[in-house]
């Protein structure tokens, strides 16, 4: 497509810009836009406008390489006869935001919404980095659904603390660990988290930055090999620069997200997320997402569709690498090269390319067999999430592809009853109510023990915590017991290595089974049925209803309380209800 392109239709910006019949409006917006350095001439000329939605900023620092790369878009939208035109999102710090930038994803959804519609925008690019990022910006592109394209930040480089590889979050997971059994102190951990955080970029293992951005290309949102480039590395601002460019085609082509997310794709992203040993917030999130993008996605399609994917990435959490070397072995599209070969990908799906994805993954085999595993000899058979429900909640995911072998071994193979576990539930309110007993000796807890966590789903937060990775208490570490079985209504941080049976839905809060549960009850687990079920009679469950739903924290902002009033439970994606009855809404143009 060349520079000079004649224009071959009405874009939606010249409603704006070149509108003969409100000429008084027409000079309204373009006299302010004049303070940009555009000319009158140039805005009315009919070129695309792309908009680039930026996510960076200093309270995003995870995509603050953004802030840089947009030049190279920039060029690109130039290059390609577009005008191009920054703004900000809002800002969705991961580890920073309290209560939880979950809260955050679905304002951040609204606000871009708004944005893409009621400005003169004929396409966009999409920066995504931080978890929340990558979700609520296609969300909101396909409420809009005007031509949209996604560029990754990309991770950091790969961290290291005294000559081992150290991950961003999982280092954190397993030096509190260390910690906690007194084997390292205070200033050993703040190191070793610096340590693990070396450039600019979104965390360098496969916690939910990493997998979401992965996911984005496997949704077809991104050029080829988008995701996985570290975002200090060259081929990061030429990526930026084609993405630029190709955001401009794809208005001229009338490329948009409706054509391209579609359930295969969607199914595609699962299956992606099995092979990488993806976030188990991807659940959420791709729930979301397709429920914007007025896709049927069923919370069983995880199993039905995802469990029997192999590990193929050796990445951490699950495996042993990072960022750095999963996109020198080849990336997202060496996975998705290995999973068309096996017959697990729908090669047939439309990309923001403008190709196939079959055609995109051309030539992409893995370069590193250390790092990405073929799928007949992979890393861990049947990697995905199992779907888990019983009296304690109608759904609940569990990672399958971080349980270790000891606690395999300790939970999972009992002669006979392999798959199939019963221990004694100690129930906390909340996390600090969690942080405040779990070391009580009166609690008992020892290696029969399930703890659990309720009022950390959406409503109980509110926003859903990422708090269900309960450590075991310091008695339990010092003798060497790593872990504990863990169930709760919240999520737990991608970058976490528990098996965690998370995302109950209902939530406590919302009159789940879980608040019905007492400490000192006898769950029983059972992997084989999918089950997870607390061994209580029903007639005493009615009579503990009695008691009422535990209490949750106040509302503290406006938006929680709006947020608590709207918003669904984890397995439905956390959306707000009826948001989703809003799609493509950018085929009417807004009333002046
Ligand atoms: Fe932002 Fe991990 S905290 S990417
Ligand atoms: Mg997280």
């Amino acid at each position: 497509m060349s520079a000079e392109k004649t224009p071959t239709r009405r874009l939606r910006s010249q409603d704006w810009f070149d509108n003969p019949d409100h000429i008084d409006m027409t000079a309204l917006y373009l006299e302010r836009f004049m303070n940009y350095g555009v000319t009158p001439e140039e805005l009315r000329s009919g070129k695309p406008i792309i908009g680039i939605a930026q996510s960076g900023s200093d309270l995003t620092p995870c995509n603050r390489v953004h802030v840089e790369l947009v030049k190279r878009v920039r060029d690109g939208i130039r290059d390609a006869g577009g005008i191009p035109i920054e703004f900000p999102t809002h800002p969705m710090f991961e580890n920073c935001k309290r209560p939880t930038a979950a809260l955050d994803r679905n304002l951040a959804y609204l606000s871009l919404v708004e944005v893409l519609y009621g400005y003169p925008l004929d396409g966009v690019v999409l920066t995504t980095g931080c978890d929340k990022t990558t979700p609520s910006a296609l969300m909101a592109a396909s409420t809009v659904d005007i031509p949209a394209i996604v560029l990754s930040g990309g991770p950091m480089l790969d961290g290291w603390h005294e000559g081992d590889l150290a991950g961003s979050g999982t280092v954190i997971w397993r030096m509190r660990r260390k910690f906690a059994a007194g084997e390292i102190d205070r200033e050993e951990f703040l190191q070793a988290a610096l340590d693990s955080a070396p450039s600019v970029g979104h965390c360098n293992t496969m916690g939910t930055a990493s997998t979401m951005n992965a996911l984005a290309e496997a949704l077809g949102m991104s050029l080829t090999g988008c995701g996985a480039i570290p975002a200090p590395y060259r081929e990061r601002g030429q990526m930026a620069y084609r993405t630029g460019k190709r955001a401009v085609e794809i208005v001229w082509e009338d490329l948009k997200p409706s054509d391209i997310l579609d359930r295969a794709a969607f199914l595609n992203a699962i299956r992606v997320n099995s092979a990488i040993g993806g976030s188990t917030n991807a659940q959420p999130h791709l729930a979301a997402m397709a429920k914007h993008a007025g896709v049927e996605l069923h919370p069983d399609d995880w199993q039905v569709h995802g469990f029997d994917i192999p590990l193929l990435a050796n990445v951490q959490p699950a495996g042993k690498y990072l960022g750095e070397r999963y996109h020198r072995a080849g990336g997202t599209p060496a996975i998705m090269w290995e999973l068309l070969q096996a017959g697990k990908l729908d090669g047939n799906c439309r990309t923001v390319t403008g190709k196939s994805m079959a055609d995109n993954l051309e030539g992409r085999e893995a370069t590193d067999r250390e790092v990405i595993f073929p799928f007949d000899e992979p890393l861990r058979d049947k990697a995905g999430f199992l779907v888990l429900k019983g009296n304690l909640f109608d759904f609940a995911i569990m990672k399958t592809s971080v349980i270790s072998e000891a606690f395999r071994g300790r939970y999972l193979q009992e002669p006979g009853r392999e798959g199939i576990f019963e221990g004694k539930a100690v129930v906390f309110d909340g996390s600090e109510d969690y942080h405040h007993r779990i070391n009580d000796p009166a609690l008992s807890i020892d290696e029969d023990t399930i703890l659990v966590i309720r009022g950390a789903g959406p409503l109980g937060w509110p926003g859903s915590a990422e708090v269900v990775n309960m450590q075991p208490p310091d008695h339990l570490l010092k003798r060497g017991i790593m872990s504990l079985p863990t169930i709760g209504d919240g999520r737990q941080s991608g970058t976490a290595d528990s098996p965690s049976i998370l995302n109950a839905s209902p939530e406590s809060a919302a009159g789940g089974g879980l608040a019905w549960l007492r400490t000192g009850d006898i769950i029983r687990i059972d992997l084989n049925e999918g089950r997870c079920d607390m061994l209580v009679e029903p007639e005493e469950i009615e009579r503990r209803r009695a008691d009422g739903i535990p209490p949750v924290p106040a509302d503290a902002t406006p938006w929680q309380r709006i947020y608590r009033k709207s918003v669904t439970q984890l397995s439905d994606g956390a959306v707000l209800e009826g948001a989703a009855d809003f799609r493509q809404i950018a085929t009417k143009s807004p009333p002046r």
